[in-house]
């Protein structure tokens, strides 16, 4: 049977020619496969008397052991030398030295209101935002403005150029617009907090055109001035993480809050060093009040069944209080020494269970 010799003797030298394990299956194929050699020719055995049919049966068997015994050996040479190739292509230097820490950081400004948003997040406030460029309606009207309060005059307001209906748009000057968007768009109970941007023509030591404030809203039906006292010393003594800073409501006015308050807080300014905790100072640092009923009416919520409270803070001078960062200006002049120095680290999101920042 020189037939089954030749075979057998291609195969091998076929197998141990087979480059990589692609060349190594399709001869596996080609011998073992259903239509290769190897099966064809046991197909062959059927028409064959009795005696050539178990001397040809015993043969192939064999024939078929050696190659499947072949291309199992080959297969292993060819995986061990691909893993090899593979280990020498992706070798990894594990003396070199670690990478050095990322180089960017949160700004104070990012930072403080992440803080507040963890703290009133866990008080159950959501987080509602708007637009900077706004309407009359929604930065001054719905939100009790009369018509000729000097807040609307140009000297305080960033207009943009009028419409063709004679109307101006503007840069909201305060955040207190959402206030009226959040009502418009939602059902009490309500309870939100609003950061963003706010715009006021104004710029000196303790002014910039731009800066940031936080609103808080809540509307429900039993919700009243003690909740709000009791919400924003919470946050206060949170925040300043000082447990005994002095809280002060002053009296106050503002058009879309009645009764309305001044929050300061306590501080001392010995030896020109100013610090926040029991002293004999106070400082503002926020407006509030109870959401005046006509402002209910302007949201089309009813002012006889809905009522709650509203406060409004800005945020560099918390930041600056409680980082003691001395110049407002420095926040918005893109110095990447002073970012360097009073930035954060990524990775460290401040939560209250984790530590508001380190
Ligand atoms: N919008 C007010 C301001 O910018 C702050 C404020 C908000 C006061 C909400 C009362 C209630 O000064």
């Amino acid at each position: 049977m020189t037939d089954l010799d030749t075979l057998v003797s291609k195969a091998r030298a076929d197998i141990a020619a087979a480059a990589d394990l692609t060349a190594l299956d399709t001869l596996r194929v080609g011998l073992l496969g259903k239509k290769g050699d190897i099966s064809l020719l046991m197909k062959t055995l059927g028409e064959m008397g009795p005696e050539e049919r178990k001397s040809f049966g015993q043969r192939i068997n064999v024939v078929r052991d050696e190659v499947s015994a072949a291309l199992d050996a080959r297969k292993i040479v060819l995986e061990e030398s691909a893993l090899e190739a593979r280990l020498a292509a992706e070798t990894i230097d594990v003396t070199l030295p670690i990478r050095p820490e990322a180089e960017g950081r949160i700004h104070p400004i990012s930072q403080t209101i992440d803080e507040i948003v963890a703290i009133f997040g866990n008080m159950g406030f959501a987080v509602a935002e708007g637009p900077d460029i706004e309407d009359d309606f929604h930065n001054f009207t719905a939100l009790n403005f009369p018509p000729d309060h000097p807040a609307r005059q140009m000297h305080d307001t960033f207009f943009l150029p009028e419409k063709a209906d004679g109307s101006r748009m503007l840069l909201r000057t305060h955040t207190s617009p959402v206030q009226v968007r959040t009502m418009l768009s939602q059902k009490p109970p309500i309870r939100v907090i609003i950061p963003g941007r706010t715009y006021r023509c104004d710029s000196d030591m303790t002014h910039t055109p731009m800066f940031h404030q936080v609103e808080g809203l809540v509307i429900d039906e039993k919700t009243n001035m003690s909740h709000l006292k009791g919400c924003l010393i919470e946050f206060v003594r949170t925040f300043f993480e000082i447990d005994d800073v002095p809280v002060r409501f002053r009296p106050s006015f503002f058009p879309f809050t009645e009764p309305s308050a001044e929050v300061d807080i306590g501080c001392s300014r010995a030896g020109g060093e100013l610090k926040i905790g029991a002293g004999a100072d106070w400082l503002e640092i926020l407006g509030c009040g109870m959401v005046h009923p006509n402002v209910l009416k302007n949201c089309g919520i009813d002012p006889d069944k809905y009522q709650g409270f509203a406060f409004g803070m800005g945020i560099e001078r918390i930041a600056m209080l409680k980082y003691g960062i001395p110049d407002l200006r420095t926040f918005f002049e893109s110095d990447l020494r002073w970012l360097k120095h009073y930035g954060f680290v990524p990775l460290d999101v401040p939560t209250l269970a984790g530590g508001l920042a380190r």
